[in-house]
């Protein structure tokens, strides 16, 4: 059967024919593919086409696609029972792995995925300081739990506007929205707020407006404007957590957040999210304090498995150096080949993440993000499909280099994009 085929059955019974809106390619258009298999950097769809997959699943596949070991841990936890609604060994043994590689992790609580990581520091930061009021960036992505479906105009707003159906303004109400790298906007709000704030929640380096790094000094000032008014600082580490260095960004950086969200490389490809931070906040969550928190999943013996296994293979190996230097060499040269062409596209990079942006601007926030020119971007991500790289397909997505990629990989995307740009 056909991808196409395949997409007409779907669209039947799932709606729009997929499980999570960006898998369709409403914002590059065209019909979505369908894929059978996956190894190390490729990925071959139904239609029997091999293509070299800068997606990576969106961010958790640190080691490409089938890496065998993490596989062999999937099959030897699975063969002793998938799930028992009781403890295991095993997460004992992941949540002090991820509390000895994170050095400002006491404690830490599993979940099943990023939104249920975020949704649980944000209750938890409301139950720890007694407050309601969230200050979130404009451009960020939080998962899809209701009052973070907020968008926001230019600079900051007072009380979100939903950006979905079915969410109530109550929800939303309470959500404050400055523009990324906007510290003046932060200390407005704060100043203005400070007393009812519970928590300030960012991507530390942004992934959902395509890349945007942290401005100098962004992380820091939020860092000292949340402790003047006496809230918590959140990073949201659902994409950056293990993905710029065997750790989260934040310890990267220097800047300590009181909570911290992870999700997608931790479960090495599986179903996973995890928040931890300061002892005494967590200290707060169910059974030990009042905010309450479950799952019938939560800390899932597979894919703890599968997680321990990738925290393992990122310490024997540090994959790092080698992403940051594949994806530097590919930035550059297809910068190059922008320029060359007179096409006003610009790829911007921080170590194994990447975005080809459709713009010259340097992109520094969700304005200037959507300066790009999407119908360009369209152009390019169907001229790469069809000579065989998988992009995210969308604009304000981020690509990914694994440590599964090669230079050879990398020489073959440098060469499709010349031949997109010069057919721009
Ligand atoms: C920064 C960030 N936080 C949270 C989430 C939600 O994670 P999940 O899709 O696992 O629910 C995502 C998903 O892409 C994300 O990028």
């Amino acid at each position: 059967m056909t991808s196409k085929e395949l997409f007409e059955r779907a669209q039947r019974v799932i709606p729009g024919g997929v499980n999570s809106p960006v898998r369709a390619f409403n914002a590059v258009g065209g019909d979505p593919v369908y894929v059978s298999q996956g190894q190390g950097s490729h990925m071959t769809t139904v239609d029997g086409i091999e293509l070299i997959d800068f997606c990576s699943s969106w961010g958790p596949l640190i080691f490409g696609h089938a890496r065998e070991e993490v596989i062999d841990a999937i099959r030897e936890a699975s063969a002793q029972g998938t799930s028992f609604g009781t403890n295991t060994p095993r997460e004992v043994e992941f949540a002090e792995c991820l509390c000895d590689m994170i050095p400002y992790m006491d404690m830490v609580r599993l979940v099943s995925s990023g939104t249920e990581a975020v949704m649980t520091a944000l209750r938890l930061a409301r139950g720890f300081t007694g407050r309601n009021k969230i200050v979130k960036f404009d451009g960020c992505y939080h998962g899809h739990a209701d009052y973070l479906l907020v968008a926001a105009g230019s600079g900051l707003l007072t009380g979100g506007i939903t950006s979905s159906a079915g969410v109530s303004p109550s929800a939303v109400a309470e959500i404050l929205v400055p523009g990324y790298n906007d510290l003046d906007a932060v200390r407005q709000i704060t100043g203005e707020h400070g007393n009812d704030i519970a928590a300030i929640i960012v991507e530390p380096v942004a992934g959902n407006m395509g890349l945007v790094p942290p401005s100098p000094g962004f992380l820091a000032g939020l860092r000292e404007l949340a402790d003047e008014c006496g809230c918590l600082l959140i990073f949201d580490e659902v994409i950056t957590g293990f993905r710029l260095g065997p750790t989260t960004y934040g310890a990267i950086c220097g800047v300590t957040p009181d909570l911290t969200c992870l999700g997608k490389i931790i479960g090495g490809g599986m179903p996973i999210g995890a928040v931890g931070g300061r002892e005494e906040i967590m200290r707060s969550l169910s059974p030990l304090g009042p905010v309450y928190q479950a799952g019938t999943l939560s800390g899932n013996p597979v894919a703890v498995a599968a997680g321990l296994t990738t925290m393992k293979l990122i310490r024997e190996e540090d994959p790092y150096p080698a992403m940051a230097a594949l994806a530097k060499r590919l930035t550059e040269e297809v910068n190059a080949s922008a320029r060359e062409g007179n096409v006003e596209m610009h790829c911007a990079c921080l170590g194994g993440m990447f975005t080809p942006f459709f713009s010259n601007e340097d992109v520094t926030d969700l304005a200037a993000a959507k300066l790009s020119n999407t119908k360009a971007h369209a152009a390019f991500f169907h001229s790469m499909l069809e000579q065989g790289c998988y992009l995210p397909p969308s604009q304000f997505e981020v690509a990914f280099i694994s440590a599964a990629h090669t230079d050879k990989d990398v020489d073959s995307f440098v060469a499709a994009a010349r031949t997109a740009l010069n057919s721009a």
